[in-house]
C-alpha cells in the first residue's frame, strides 16, 4: 500500500508571536511544497527519510526516545498505526522544496503532509481531522504552538486565524506580489517563542499594550485588503515590524534587509518566528523587479512568491 500527500509553505503577513497569545493573525500559503510518500511495511518499525537525514523507530522498543527534528512526524505515524491497529510498520519519504528553519513553515507543512499521506493508507480523513493530527505532532516539540502555520498549510489561500476561534478564509483579489528574502540564519521557533514569553513576563504592561495594538492593526489590515490599498498595507507591515522589534526578535542583518526592501517596496517586515529567517516585502508589478534587484545587489537571496490556493493535496 502506498499513499502520497503534499502541503504548502506559508508566510505570516501579520501577527506572528501575538497569535500565540490569542491575537488574530493573517497568513498566506505560498507556492513551495513538501511531498510525503508513505508505504506500509511488514516489520514493526517506522523509517523516515529525507535529504536532511533519516530515523528508524523500532516499535517493539517503547522506551526508544526520538531526538530528532522528525519527532513530530514519527508521533503522527505511530498514532495512526495505533488508531488503525496496523500490525506492521511504515516507510515515509519526505521531499521538500521549502527552505527549513527560516520561518516559512517547513516543519508545519511536513506535519500536514505526513498526516495526510499516512492516514491515506488506512482511510479518507477530512482536512479538519488531518489538521488536528498535524497540530498534535507539532505539540510534541512545542506545546504552546498556535496552530496557525498548519492551518494555512492545510487549507491554502489567505486566512485570518485565532488560536481559540479557528480560521476564516479571506477572499482577497488584490493584485500584490510578495518578495521573500532569506537571511540564511536558521532558528528554532520553540526557542524564540520562549524568548518572547520571557519578554512578556518581564514587561507585562508593554506586552499587553502591544497585543491590543496588534489586534487593532489586523482589523485595519482587513480594511486595506478589502480596499485593495497596497500603500496602506505596506504601512501596516512597517507598523507590525515596530512591534516585532520591541519584543526582541529582530537583529542587525534583518534590519539591513528591511531597510533595503523598504526603499522600493510598499513595506516590509519579518515573517515567522524571527531571530533570523526571512523577511517579506509587499510590491505590485511596478516595483517588484526593483525590490528584487536591490536585495540581490546587497547579496540577499530572494524570490517572488505566489499564493497557493490548494493547501493539502492527497493522491
Ligand atoms: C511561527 O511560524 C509563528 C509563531 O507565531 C509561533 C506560532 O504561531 O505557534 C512565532
Amino acid at each position: 500500500m502506498k499513499s502520497t500527500a503534499s502541503a504548502p509553505a506559508k508566510v505570516i503577513l501579520f501577527g506572528e508571536h501575538f497569535v500565540v497569545y490569542d491575537i488574530k493573525s493573517i497568513l498566506c500559503a505560498i507556492d513551495k511544497r513538501v511531498k510525503v510518500t508513505s508505504t506500509t511495511t511488514d516489520e514493526k518499525k517506522i523509517f523516515i527519510k529525507s535529504s536532511m537525514g533519516q530515523i528508524l523507530w523500532d516499535l517493539s522498543n517503547p522506551k526508544q526516545e526520538i531526538k530528532s527534528s522528525f519527532k513530530p512526524f514519527a508521533h503522527i505515524a505511530k498514532k495512526l498505526i495505533d488508531e488503525f491497529n496496523h500490525e506492521g510498520g511504515l516507510e515515509i519519504t519526505i521531499s521538500s522544496d521549502i527552505p527549513s528553519g527560516v520561518g516559512l513553515g517547513s516543519s508545519s507543512a511536513c506535519c500536514v503532509a505526513v498526516a495526510g499521506s499516512v492516514s491515506g493508507l488506512f482511510t479518507k480523513y477530512s482536512k479538519e481531522k488531518i489538521l488536528e493530527l498535524a497540530i498534535q505532532g507539532e505539540q510534541t516539540v512545542f506545546e504552546n504552538v498556535s496552530g496557525a502555520d498548519t492551518t494555512v498549510s492545510t487549507f491554502g489561500g489567505i486566512i485570518e486565524y485565532n488560536k481559540k476561534t479557528g480560521y476564516t478564509k479571506l477572499d482577497v483579489d488584490t493584485d500584490f506580489h510578495l518578495i521573500i528574502a532569506n537571511s540564511k540564519q536558521t532558528h528554532s521557533t520553540h526557542k524564540i517563542v520562549s524568548k518572547v514569553n520571557e519578554f512578556k513576563k518581564n514587561n507585562s504592561e508593554v506586552f499587553l499594550s502591544l497585543c491590543k495594538k496588534e489586534s487593532e492593526l489586523v482589523e485595519q489590515v482587513k480594511k486595506s485588503l478589502a480596499e485593495k490599498d497596497l500603500q496602506s498595507l505596506g504601512e501596516n507591515m512597517k507598523t507590525n515590524q515596530e512591534y516585532l522589534e520591541t519584543i526582541g526578535i529582530s537583529n542587525d542583518k534583518l534590519r539591513l534587509m528591511l531597510s533595503v526592501a523598504n526603499k522600493t517596496s510598499f513595506g516590509a517586515k519579518i515573517t515567522g518566528a524571527g531571530g533570523g529567517g526571512c523577511i517579506i516585502a509587499l510590491t505590485d508589478e511596478a516595483n517588484m523587479e526593483n525590490t528584487i534587484k536591490d536585495l540581490q545587489k546587497n547579496n540577499f537571496d530572494c524570490f517572488s512568491a505566489k499564493i497557493d490556493t490548494r493547501g493539502l493535496d492527497t493522491f
